[in-house]
């Protein structure tokens, strides 16, 4: 499969070359397999049947999910949580703190901001408890996600401390399992972000990182992020992935630390954003 045919694939879909584009080698071979099973000899004959079978868009748009990722992924964007975001959070004095990460992949993120959660409570002991609803469009990644077993090299940005506190090797250390403390309180879900009415919650944190901003097409994604920033309480922070942008269209965000990509949903008022 060419480039151009690739690209060509993407368009019909949505997506973004921009964000698929180091990537895309990979997906272009799941691509051109899945094409081979299908029977279609010509990518021509392929973009037909998107065209006539929507069942066959959801197929690819699984298909062509990235699930790369890593523990601690951008530790800068840890370390602004842990010193600036957090402590804003509990100054409003919660009994409980709920988050939402959008797009989790394989967990790696949910489990980064429980350990970071653990490791907080040492020094606060009152520290409220924390909730997180972890959704991803791909039942495979969550069921993956539950189980908690990563590859090694998904630890690489993890701190000494945290690694030997949270984490116990198997298999001659090729891989790592997460402490089973780590899976309380988490609600693992499917949930696609294009097509599902957003979670309840006025959530006081969302994660939405390296998904709906990076691979789809500007308007796509500016289409469906008006829904995720409904699930966030006012006030609440977002965060989105550090190379990543926020289309223009939207108001009720204010910069936090947007050099880290967070953001903080501004306060309304009869209909209004202040
Ligand atoms: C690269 S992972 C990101 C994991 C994590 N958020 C991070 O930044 O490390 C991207 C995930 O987004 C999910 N995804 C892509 N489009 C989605 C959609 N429309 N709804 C929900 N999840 C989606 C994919 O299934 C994939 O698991």
């Amino acid at each position: 499969m060419t480039d151009d045919q690739f690209r060509e694939i993407l368009r019909r879909l949505g997506l973004s070359w921009e964000g698929y584009r180091r990537v895309r080698k990979g997906v272009k071979k799941r691509l051109s397999e899945h094409l081979a099973r299908l029977g279609c000899r010509r990518v021509e004959d392929y973009l037909r049947l998107l065209h006539e079978v929507p069942s066959s868009r959801r197929e690819a748009l699984l298909l062509m999910g990235v699930t790369i990722s890593r523990f601690f992924r951008d530790l800068r964007v840890w370390d602004a949580l842990e010193s600036r975001v957090i402590p804003e959070i509990l100054a409003s004095g919660l009994r409980e703190v709920s988050v939402w990460s959008a797009g989790c992949g394989r967990g790696e993120e949910v489990y980064t901001l429980k350990m970071l959660w653990e490791h907080l409570r040492e020094n606060r002991p009152h520290l409220p408890d924390l909730t997180i609803r972890a959704t991803d469009r791909n039942p495979e990644n969550l069921a993956a996600a539950a189980m908690g077993i990563y590859p090694k090299s998904t630890l690489r940005e993890v701190p000494a401390l945290f690694r030997e506190r949270f984490f116990s090797e198997l298999g001659k250390g090729r891989v790592a399992i997460v402490a089973s403390s780590l899976h309380e309180n988490i609600l693992w879900m499917v949930h696609d972000l294009m097509e599902d009415p957003p979670p309840r919650g006025g959530f006081h944190l969302v994660f939405l990182r390296n998904s709906l901003l990076t691979y789809y097409g500007e308007s796509r994604a500016a289409r469906a992020l008006p829904r995720v920033l409904s699930s966030l309480g006012d006030g609440g922070f977002l965060v989105i992935g550090r190379k990543e942008s926020l289309p223009s269209s939207v108001e009720s965000l204010r910069g936090f630390l947007p050099e880290e990509g967070i953001y903080r949903k501004a306060w309304s008022r009869g209909g209004r954003t202040l």
